[in-house]
């Protein structure tokens, strides 16, 4: 068992050693997210020139979009070691102030799905972020003291899908909070040709676009879909991927044109079947479907309105024009549409 609390079966650890042969070291080597890049780059570099720890940094946003990546590079940009736990993994005090007690000046200290601490734990982070402060229970009962001990100035990185979930005094906590968007196509296919050169795979810029597009925003999904075509094409192309070996392998997995999930599925299709297309609220939404409100908002949401799927509007989520022709249904006519100049 890994200190995040991943068991290392097969298939996962063979999943997560090709994730990390592919994981850029570097803010040079890091795609996309450029409003993310030149906060962190400016808050690294004034550490750098300070000599000092670099302020605390929040990362946001969906699964698979770099969070861990980026809390790797803040240690190596910074010339710092990383340590590195999960919300979930911290079930006792003693964890987390085990933890701390052995941090270094300056160093990196990572805290994966840092929405999922228990409240108990949750509080011994307070102070030691805010004032580099820990406060032990030193033995039981009537003879039990406080013993507060200071800790080196360190950075703390934690990493989020659910922001919605953390609570207002942690989230004050980090001096920098940084979200992450899903990525665009064209970064996408950077991506993919970046693996595929790391991986020595021939590959088009169409057949690395073609991977993109159906990669739902997603940098790990590409990679995954880079690996699975990768497959296809040494048993049926010498190898070699172009558009139409990339179109082939990936109608085969049945991945969709436009990377949806089935949980994207079921969002759209409620708006669209159920509600007329909406407004309808994200409640409502979520009732519908069994799933968390804000889980719909932060994790799923992001990628449907990156495709101009899905709109938020003050009255409700809406279904655009775009969806339903996606899912080939014919929307009612709706009196906005007559100042469409083409009605
Ligand atoms: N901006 C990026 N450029 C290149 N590869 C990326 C980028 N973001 C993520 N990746 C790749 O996607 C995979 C998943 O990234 P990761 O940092 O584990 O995501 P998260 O922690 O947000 O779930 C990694 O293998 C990494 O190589
Ligand atoms: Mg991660």
């Amino acid at each position: 068992m890994r200190r995040d609390g991943t068991a290392s079966s097969g298939i996962q650890e063979e999943e997560r050693q090709f994730e990390a042969a592919l994981r850029p070291t570097s803010l040079s080597d890091f795609a996309g997210q450029p409003q993310v890049l030149e906060n962190l780059s400016i808050a690294i570099e004034a550490a750098r020139r300070r000599g000092e720890a670099m302020d605390h940094v929040l990362l946001c946003g969906p699964p698979g979009l770099g969070k861990t990546t980026l809390a790797g590079i803040i240690a190596h940009e910074l010339g710092a070691e990383i340590d590195q736990t999960a919300g979930p993994v911290l079930q006792k005090k003693v964890d987390l102030t085990g933890i701390l007690t052995t941090i270094k000046p300056r160093q990196v200290f990572f805290i994966d799905e840092i929405h999922r601490l228990m409240p108990d734990i949750e509080e011994i982070l307070y102070s030691a972020l805010e004032d580099f402060r820990l406060d032990i229970l030193i033995g039981s009962g009537p003879g039990a003291r406080t013993h507060s001990m200071s800790l080196p100035h360190f950075t703390a990185v934690g990493a989020t899908t659910r922001q919605g979930l953390l609570s207002a005094p942690l989230r004050g906590r980090f001096g920098l909070v940084l979200r992450l968007e899903p990525y665009d196509e064209q970064t996408l296919t950077a991506i993919v040709n970046r693996s595929a050169g790391l991986l020595s795979v021939s590959i088009t810029g169409e057949g690395a676009h073609e991977i993109a597009r159906r990669a739902r925003g997603t940098p790990r999904i590409a990679n995954r879909l880079l690996r699975r075509v990768r497959d296809f094409a040494q048993v049926r192309a010498e190898g070699h991927i172009d558009e139409r070996i990339a179109k082939a392998a990936l109608d085969l997995l049945q991945v969709d044109h436009f990377g949806l999930d089935e949980v994207d599925r079921k969002i759209m299709l409620t708006v669209i079947e159920k509600y007329g297309g909406g407004p309808v609220g994200l409640s409502t939404i979520a009732a519908s479907i069994d799933e968390q409100p804000d889980t719909i908002e932060e994790v799923y949401e992001p990628y449907l309105m990156q495709l101009g799927f899905l709109d938020r509007t003050a009255r409700g989520r809406v279904a655009t024009l775009r969806a339903f022709d996606y899912f080939g249904i014919t929307r009612r006519a709706r009196p906005g549409d007559l100042q469409n100049p083409l009605f």
